[in-house]
């Protein structure tokens, strides 16, 4: 199968060290690189997941760096880079903290890997992906921010054990921003085809909707030294994945909106198909009025968040 030639994750923290180890057992590309700024850590953790491929079987080189140059030349970028929450946070209040570094590696990536399409992970996500965009000037097809497929894998989990059936076959969409006003669409919910409200009562729906959106939290309140990384990068690797081998993927993923949903020049987590060029087109579906009202709702929040943005110094 052909592939890419190089994949670079930036930030080796317990995100990108997971997900640099699930590109590497996937095989995706020739050369991984997990770039970080302290010194040891990228390359430690390169070499501990490289000695693992003569036992997962994988060709990948993964190789260290704290050089922000050594993104030359990936196809893919993955910006994970940046302060995780503690309990008590939400992801907003980590915009100050997080706007800097990105903005630096943003013009890295400008410069270095001026081709790349960038998958970015750093909270408060749909708003970092905004500053990227803004700062690499690059197409809206290639910068993408996860969100939607990660809070969608949640919700489908916790269909899935409601109902005790196969999570892989809850079919689920939960769209808008990765924070509290995420709107999972219940309409559009199924079991294989079988849609959700004849499987399960509204009260039961209710608290697996509460439980997504408190999803992130329940995790960062259980380790408390951190956040969520095995699902979240899960999430990350459906999306390389579906961009390296071209799979055009229907999937829930963040995307800038140019008056998809009714909104302009913001990211949102909305369906899009993803491919090879990164962005192959959003996908507009009918909503009910309620979940049409709750996206406008999540969209207010982030154009909240953008406008702080640019406030920063
Ligand atoms: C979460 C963090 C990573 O939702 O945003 O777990």
């Amino acid at each position: 199968m052909s592939r890419w030639s190089k994949i670079a994750v930036v930030g080796a923290g317990a995100i990108g060290g997971s997900l640099a180890q699930r590109l590497a057992e996937s095989d995706l590309a020739d050369e991984l690189v997990i770039v970080d700024i302290v010194e040891g850590l990228p390359q430690g953790k390169a070499l501990d997941i490289e000695e693992s491929a003569p036992i997962i079987n994988f060709t990948t080189r993964v190789r260290g760096s704290t050089q922000l140059e050594d993104v030359s030349g990936a196809n893919l970028v993955v910006l994970t880079a940046g302060f995780a929450r503690k309990p008590g946070m939400s992801r907003s209040d980590l915009l100050g903290k997080n706007a800097g570094i990105i903005r630096a590696h943003a013009e890295a990536i400008k410069k270095y890997a001026p081709k790349s399409i960038v998958l970015v992970v750093t909270n408060p996500v749909d708003v970092m992906a905004h500053l990227v965009k803004q700062v690499t000037e690059f197409p809206r097809e290639r910068v993408i921010a996860e969100s939607g497929t990660l809070d969608s894998a949640r919700f489908r989990l916790f269909v899935a054990r409601e109902l005790n059936v196969s999570p892989s076959d809850v079919v689920a969409f939960v769209l808008g921003t990765h924070g509290d006003t995420m709107v999972p669409i219940i309409s559009r919910c199924s079991v294989r085809g079988v849609p959700l409200a004849e499987l399960l009562p509204k009260d039961k729906i209710d608290s697996i909707v509460q439980r997504t959106k408190n999803g992130g939290a329940e995790i960062v309140n259980l380790l408390k030294s951190g956040s969520a990384y095995y699902a979240p990068s899960a999430a990350q690797l459906e999306m390389a994945t579906a961009i390296a081998r071209n799979e055009h993927r229907l999937l829930s993923a963040s995307v800038e909106l140019n008056g998809e949903y009714g909104e302009k020049g913001i990211f949102l987590s909305v369906p899009v198909i993803l491919g090879a060029e990164g962005l192959v087109k959003v996908v507009e579906t009918p909503l009910s009025p309620e979940e049409q009202h709750l996206l406008s709702v999540s969209a207010k929040a982030v154009r909240e968040d953008v406008n702080l943005l640019a406030t920063l110094p």
